[in-house]
């Protein structure tokens, strides 16, 4: 090889290692802005406080962000002239909630930085840890990790694409998460994020007068407060203990009382793998919180921007400039 060569491979390997090899670290923030997890947990600590449910509309930004072009900031941004965001799609619309709270994280975190240095999709994913790690108790707390930046472009279209709707069958669901590079326990113990919150009627009104997979006490108590006509946004948990993260959700499912059509696609009594992981989590919250820890760290390992792509942006609504 001569001189030539050898300039151009060393340039174009020094170019390519921030874009190509770049890799999240649980210590991203350590040196540059030591205080941003902290000021993040308690910011989540007292939005909890303050209202319960806000844990897990954060745990659910987190998901939604990742499955749609990577886990990018890409759900917090605004309609703009040049593209429709993901907030009007029809699995967020209406749904997805909390974007006070990640203002208010941001506006924190910038003060305490001195600048922009924490990304939007970094917060997502710690304030989703730090939610499940606050409901749940310190076994389900893990490390996560961070480095990711923020994207500069939504997509509505990509949102109603990549978003598993409520009403897909097992196939279906585990066909959608294989497309993000995630398995079958992944998609069961990723689910158990149903362990905490809450849910329009519209979203398991079909299930409640259709489905035959339901225990038929809960179903009729569901249709008091969510009946075939009107009351669409009324609210129902999605499990009977929506403000801890535990397996009261997969216990549930072994009764026939998934409240979505896709959570009891999880469990059908017929001995098969999915079966046998929900029968595993319903007795085992530490198989759970271990397993949950894992396969968060995977889905929030989809597509991350690194190195010089993307942006860091300084209000999570809106592309810097
Ligand atoms: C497996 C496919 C999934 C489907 C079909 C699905 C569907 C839904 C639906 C329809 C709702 C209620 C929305 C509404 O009525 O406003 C919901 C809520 C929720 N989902 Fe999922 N989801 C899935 C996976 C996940 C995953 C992987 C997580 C997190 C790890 C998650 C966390 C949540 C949480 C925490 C809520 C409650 C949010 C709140 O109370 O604000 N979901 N999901």
């Amino acid at each position: 090889m001569d001189s030539h060569h050898l300039v151009v491979l060393v340039m174009a390997t020094i170019f390519m290692i921030p874009t190509t090899f770049a890799q999240l670290t649980p210590d991203y923030y350590d040196k540059v802005c030591p205080q941003a997890l902290p000021i993040i947990k308690s910011i989540v600590n007292q939005a909890i406080l303050r209202e319960t449910r806000i844990g897990a509309s954060l745990l659910r930004l987190h998901f939604h962000d990742c499955f749609v072009n990577g886990c990018d900031g890409s759900v917090l941004l605004d309609d703009t002239p040049f593209f429709l965001g993901e907030k009007t799609a029809l699995p967020n619309i209406n749904s997805i909630r909390g974007f006070e709270v990640v203002d208010e994280i941001k506006a924190a975190v910038d003060k305490a930085c001195k600048g922009a240095v924490v990304s939007c999709a970094d917060i997502l994913a710690i304030a989703a840890r730090d939610s499940v790690a606050i409901l749940g108790g310190p076994e389900y707390w893990y490390r996560v990790l961070l480095g990711r930046r923020d994207a500069r472009y939504a997509s509505r279209d990509a949102a109603n694409v990549n978003l598993p709707p409520p009403f897909f069958n097992l196939p279906q669901l585990l066909a959608s998460f294989q497309s993000h590079g995630l398995d079958l326990k992944d998609l069961v113990v990723l689910s158990g994020g149903h362990t905490i919150g809450q849910s329009k009627c519209s979203s398991f009104r079909d299930r409640i007068f259709n489905d035959t997979n339901i225990n038929p006490n809960f179903a009729a108590t569901l249709r008091e407060s969510c009946p075939r006509i009107g009351g669409d946004s009324s609210l129902a948990p999605i499990d009977a203990t929506p403000s801890r993260f535990d397996t009261t959700y997969y216990k549930a499912l072994l009764y026939k009382k998934g409240l979505f059509h896709s959570d009891q696609e999880l469990f059908k009594g017929d001995g098969s793998e999915s079966d046998r992981l929900v029968e595993l989590y319903s007795k085992d919250p530490y198989a759970f919180a271990r397993d949950f820890g894992v396969s968060m760290i995977k889905m929030g390992n989809i597509k991350p921007l690194t190195g010089y792509i993307g942006e860091i942006r300084c209000n999570c609504r809106k592309v810097n400039y």
